[in-house]
């Protein structure tokens, strides 16, 4: 019996038709996936399932001797890299590239945040994802350092790579949320070295598009804020002589105070580079550096406080008039001022107000200080000279009020001197 074409197709409800669509789908996607991941990582999933039964051995001979073992490993395990050429490679990262992105709009800055994360190669497709996307940056912004390198390094189990990722804000409501993904926009690849408790830092990097913005350092901080909680207490790095002022800010050091027995061998020597220790503080709160210090300010300031008084303003007005009054009184008191203590009497001199237009004394003085008429020093001391003055013009040289004006004159000036 000859078949009807399709005649043994089975009829598909609306429902089965759309299970089989998105199976198509997912195969298709998955297709794509496995085809926008480079070869060496699939190469690396493939060790992950087949070649986990060696890997095991490798471990316990690592746990045994770690740090023997580490070194050879770095070399070994990662050889499909080196089979690659840089120019598949460079095809495949402009493959990358060229991935459909959601558009970043300038708005969107205040709309995400930054979130960091250690990972490790764990075989998983999201973790090879991030790890390939930090790889990336380190290749564009390392031009010097060879591809397959950096490749072999970041994918290394033994290297862990704390990684800055942006996206959308969390705190925000679906809807406000930019269209934008999680992505990598930098990093750190480092490998511990447990036995002597350091650190040496591989590679670090912000993609260029967000350097110079303060990320670099919250990296760092982050780096060293993790660090501190797993008791590696020192990094050491060879730094790109174009980035040796950017550890110097963020506390390393050309200054190494390990002995070179205990880190030579285990870190990467490099040429053009410097090589740099940075030590951790076990008390330091790296992650709110700016709270800390604003705690230490406030601290020293206190205790300042204690021994100093100067921290005190005083009320400017305030502290003139005791001044004033003081000259005041040590003038009244001194034994030559006696003629000026009063306005003059018509009884003392008749004729005194027809030649003295401007007359003043001691006493008025006085009143006019608590009445606050004086605003500056120079209107006070302006009628203290103007009381010598009218005397000098009323009186002879020869007179006893004479001599009394120059005398008074005298210790006038010589307390203005010590005022100012
Ligand atoms: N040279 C001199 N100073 C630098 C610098 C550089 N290349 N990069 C950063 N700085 C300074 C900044 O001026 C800033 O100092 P300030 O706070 O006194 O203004 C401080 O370092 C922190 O800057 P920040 O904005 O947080 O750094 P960044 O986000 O630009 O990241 C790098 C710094 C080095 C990680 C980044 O520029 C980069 O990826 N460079 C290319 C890769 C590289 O050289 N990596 C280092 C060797 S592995």
């Amino acid at each position: 019996m000859s078949k009807k074409r399709g005649g043994n197709r089975k009829r598909t409800s609306p429902d089965t038709q759309d299970t089989i669509l998105s199976d198509q789908k997912k195969k298709r996607s998955r297709k794509q996936r496995d085809q926008s991941i480079p070869n060496f990582v699939k190469m690396e999933i493939l060790d992950n399932r087949e070649a986990s039964s060696t890997q095991q051995i490798k471990e316990e001979e690592i746990e045994k001797e770690p740090f023997k073992n580490q070194k050879q490993d770095t070399d070994k395990i990662y050889t499909p890299l080196d089979i690659k050429t840089e120019e598949t490679e460079e095809k495949e990262q402009k493959e990358e590239e060229e991935e459909e992105e959601p558009v970043k709009r300038p708005e969107d800055d205040d709309k995400e945040e930054l979130t960091f994360e250690v990972l490790t190669n764990d075989g998983k497709l999201q973790t090879l994802e991030y790890l390939l996307q930090l790889k990336n940056i380190f290749s564009g912004e390392l031009p010097r350092m060879p591809k397959n390198y950096i490749a072999r390094l970041v994918f290394d189990r033994h290297h862990q790579a704390l990684m800055m990722f942006k996206q959308p804000r969390r705190d925000l409501p679906e809807h406000e949320r930019p269209k934008t993904k999680k992505r990598v926009i930098g990093g750190i690849t480092f490998r511990p070295v447990n036995a002597e408790r350091f650190i040496e830092i591989a590679f670090c990097a912000v993609t260029s598009l967000e350097q110079r913005r303060g990320y670099g350092r919250v990296l760092m901080n982050n780096l060293k804020s993790y660090c501190q909680q797993c008791r590696w207490m020192r990094f050491l790095t060879y730094a790109d002589n174009f980035a040796v002022t950017y550890f110097e800010k963020l506390g390393f050091s050309k200054t190494i105070t390990m002995d070179e027995s205990r880190y030579l061998g285990y870190i990467k020597d490099y040429t053009e580079a410097t090589v740099m220790e940075c030590m951790l503080h076990p008390r330091i709160d790296y992650l709110h550096i700016p709270v800390m210090i604003e705690k230490q300010r406030e601290a020293v300031f206190d205790r300042m406080k204690e021994v100093d008084s100067s921290h005190s303003i005083f009320d400017a007005h305030e502290t003139r008039q005791r001044i004033l009054g003081k000259i005041l009184n040590q003038m009244k008191n001194s034994e030559d001022s006696w003629p000026f203590l009063k306005p003059v009497t018509l009884e003392e001199a008749p004729d005194y107000y027809d030649v003295i237009k401007n007359p003043m004394d001691l006493q008025t003085m006085e009143e006019k200080l608590k009445a606050d008429r004086y605003q500056t020093i120079d209107q006070f001391v302006d009628d203290m000279m103007l009381i010598f003055k009218n005397c000098r013009s009323f009186n002879r040289k020869s007179s006893v009020y004479y001599h009394c004006a120059n005398e008074c004159e005298k210790q006038f000036k010589l307390f203005m001197n010590r005022l100012r």
